[in-house]
């Protein structure tokens, strides 16, 4: 049941539509925390997610492969075997015993990704043959080495679209209320969305039907098997993460967020124009406002958010629900603090990534 907690305030107003029957706006947003050792969730992830999972909230997971060459980062979890499927059953009834929502975000890095992290050593697999500059590691120390993407044939899309739809009835067994399609941030999604990636001349390039194929794809088939009630997906229309860019974001945004009314997905959740590189800020003349208004689903947004901000989109109804990040990250009672106005811990980059089972995971110190 949804409980009232304080309906002067927006964010803690509850929220009822699908299967969304929750207390109050404030979600987790998927974090990244490569503490999966070889890739299977591991037993600190329960202390970790039912910290954050409080009664009548809504939790998405850190991006979770879909397959063995689905992987871009040391120690990110899938959710490919058998093994990761059970290593995940004890963390998602940790976080329904605290009598929250939790939804399993489903990734493919696509060419941001290095052989290093692929099956038998192969190149990570791309739209394109292009490769992505070195780059500074978000920790500000390590530097992300790609190895130049093999472009997918066009008869090899389907099983990848196949291995989403066998990662989304796993997610299912493994207990989670359904998943969320990453289909942001310069992953593989978005290299076949945007055009200045995808330089494809098959169906899958192209037109913006075209580039959009592959992604409304895995849509159908993921919400075919485990109903569309249950699938989530992400966007960053706006973004340019992994040098993944659109000469037109907001006609790429309006296109997809139509195509996905017709599947009835359960959400959309879009990152704030204002974030350029995951978690880099700029000044930004975008707004999600024309997005809100056309999605007929839930619309989450993500990016930059802090209280009051959270309860001014509310307020205004530019978002049903908001998903915090590094807050979140750093403050395991957010939903706490953000009831009773108080300060928030800053959140340490350097352990963003770190391998450590506790420091700057589960030691986030709570309001006494
Ligand atoms: C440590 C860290 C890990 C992240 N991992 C993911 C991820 O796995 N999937 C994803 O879609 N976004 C990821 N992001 C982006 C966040 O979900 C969020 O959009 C971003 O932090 C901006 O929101 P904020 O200002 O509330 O932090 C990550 C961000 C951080 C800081």
């Amino acid at each position: 049941m949804a409980q009232q907690l304080d309906p002067s305030n927006p964010l803690l107003t509850p929220y009822k539509r699908g299967n969304f029957n929750l207390s109050h706006r404030v979600v987790l947003a998927p974090l990244t925390r490569q503490r999966s050792y070889n890739n299977v969730p591991q037993p600190h992830a329960i202390l970790y997610y039912s910290q954050r999972a409080p009664q009548g909230g809504f939790l998405i997971t850190e991006a979770t492969g879909a397959s063995d060459t689905a992987q871009g980062y040391p120690d990110t979890p899938g959710i490919w075997t058998k093994e990761q499927v059970e290593a995940w059953k004890p963390i998602v009834d940790a976080v329904h015993a605290k009598g929250a929502t939790f939804f399993c975000q489903i990734w493919h890095v696509g060419r941001a990704s290095s052989s290093v992290y692929q099956p038998n050593g192969q190149a990570p697999v791309s739209s394109t043959d292009k490769p992505l500059t070195p780059t500074i590691r978000a920790n500000g120390v390590d530097v992300a080495d790609f190895t130049q993407p093999r472009r997918l044939r066009t008869d090899e899309i389907p099983q990848i679209v196949n291995d989403f739809k066998l990662a989304a009835r796993n997610a299912i067994e493994a207990g989670f209320d359904g998943i969320e399609i990453h289909g942001a941030h310069g992953y593989l999604l978005e290299q076949f969305m945007k055009d200045k990636v995808n330089d494809r001349t098959d169906e899958y390039g192209g037109s913006l039907e075209n580039r959009c194929r592959f992604l409304l794809g895995i849509v159908e088939a993921v919400a075919n098997e485990i109903g569309a009630e249950r699938v989530g997906i992400r966007l960053s229309p706006f973004g340019e993460h992994g040098e993944c860019v659109d000469s037109n974001p907001k006609e790429l945004a309006l296109y997809m967020v139509n195509a996905l009314n017709k599947y009835s997905v359960l959400y959309c959740h879009m990152v704030e124009p204002r974030i350029k590189n995951n978690v880099e800020q700029v000044e930004s003349s975008h707004s999600l406002v024309p997005m809100r208004k056309a999605f007929k689903g839930t619309f989450i947004v993500s990016g930059g958010y802090i209280r009051q901000e959270g309860i001014n989109a509310i307020a205004e109804n530019r978002a049903d629900l908001i998903a915090y990040g590094r807050w979140f990250l750093a403050n395991p009672d957010l939903l706490k603090r953000f009831a009773l106005d108080a300060p928030l811990n800053k959140y340490n980059r350097e352990t963003f990534y770190t391998s450590d089972p506790v420091i700057g995971y589960t030691d986030y110190p709570f309001l006494e």
